[in-house]
């Protein structure tokens, strides 16, 4: 039995399935009832007392970084005896500079779960491919796609893959103490991307890129901590996240080569129509 955290979520959705795909016994912390192939526990992750309750029986738990009181989780973790945790982390862990609060957190989890005397494996996935939902409103609206940072060229990740990963190195041998950073196949910036999704919708579509000063302003705008964006605002535009190296990792873990942003854009196109 596996214990998923961020279940509903994009990595953590395509890990449930994965797992279950496998004939592995999945358990998901839900903070409400939802349809997963799962056995569900309501709970939450600034709650330890939850997840420790959803601990039994568990050899394995996938856990989402940043919440609050995470050492007592950890605790709850190594006293139910579960044999391995994998943290999803991410770059941010790398940063130039991780006096950030997303480095901050990320850093910090990192920390807490090699001290939790559990053994663990550690993934920094790059930027999702499963971001680019966002621009599902703009795509319903017209054929213009406007974001931020237009420069910046990522090696995107495909959360089929992170689960892959995730899979793996909670069934297997051989992924204790590993940190995994995971990209796609390629770095690509929102131009490209833009250009690819119109490829697979049929569809002539445009981007337009935001200026920095406004992806920041709209972040803030849309309900973002002014520290976050900023943060954001320091990775992609100041540089100081460098996530367009394509590495290896997906292909070493899992025997295949990571999954193309176009392979993510066919399986997900029905939901830019
Ligand atoms: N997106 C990226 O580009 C990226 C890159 C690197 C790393 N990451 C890391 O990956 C994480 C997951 O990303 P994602 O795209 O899978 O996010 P997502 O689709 O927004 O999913 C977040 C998941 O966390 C759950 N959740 C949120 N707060 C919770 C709480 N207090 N207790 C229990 N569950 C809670 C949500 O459940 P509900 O359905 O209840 O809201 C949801 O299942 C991010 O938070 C980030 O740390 C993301």
């Amino acid at each position: 039995m596996i214990l998923v955290t961020g279940a509903t979520g994009n990595a953590g959705g395509a890990l449930v399935r994965t797992l279950a795909e496998a004939g592995e016994p999945v358990r998901a912390l839900v903070r409400r009832e939802v349809e997963l192939p799962a056995e569900l526990v309501v709970g939450d992750l600034n709650d330890p007392e939850s997840v420790a309750g959803a601990l039994d029986g568990v050899r394995g738990v996938f856990l989402l970084a940043g919440y609050d009181r995470m050492d007592e989780t950890l605790a709850a973790v190594a006293r139910a005896g579960a044999g391995h945790v994998v943290l999803l982390s991410a770059s941010a862990a790398e940063a130039a500079d991780v006096s950030n609060p997303i480095s901050a957190y990320h850093v910090r989890s990192e920390a807490l779960v090699r001290e939790s005397g559990v053994p663990w494996t550690v993934l920094r996935p790059r930027t999702f491919m499963s971001n680019t939902l966002r621009w599902a409103e703009q795509l319903r609206a017209g054929d213009v796609v406007r974001d931020a940072w237009p420069d910046a060229a990522v090696a995107a990740v495909d959360p089929l893959d992170i689960a892959a990963v995730a899979a793996a190195s909670l069934l297997e041998k051989g992924h204790d103490g590993r940190v995994y950073g995971l990209t796609g196949p390629r770095a690509l910036r929102p131009a490209d991307r833009v250009r690819i999704l119109g490829e697979v919708l049929g569809r002539e579509l445009r981007f337009e890129g935001l200026t920095d000063d406004e992806a920041r302003a709209g972040m803030v705008a849309g309900g973002m901590p002014e520290a976050y964006a900023e943060a954001f605002y320091g990775f992609f535009a100041r540089g100081e996240l460098d996530e367009s190296a394509v590495l290896p990792t997906v292909d070493e873990v899992t025997g295949r080569p990571p999954r193309t942003f176009e392979q993510w854009a066919r399986a997900n196109a029905g939901a830019f129509g």
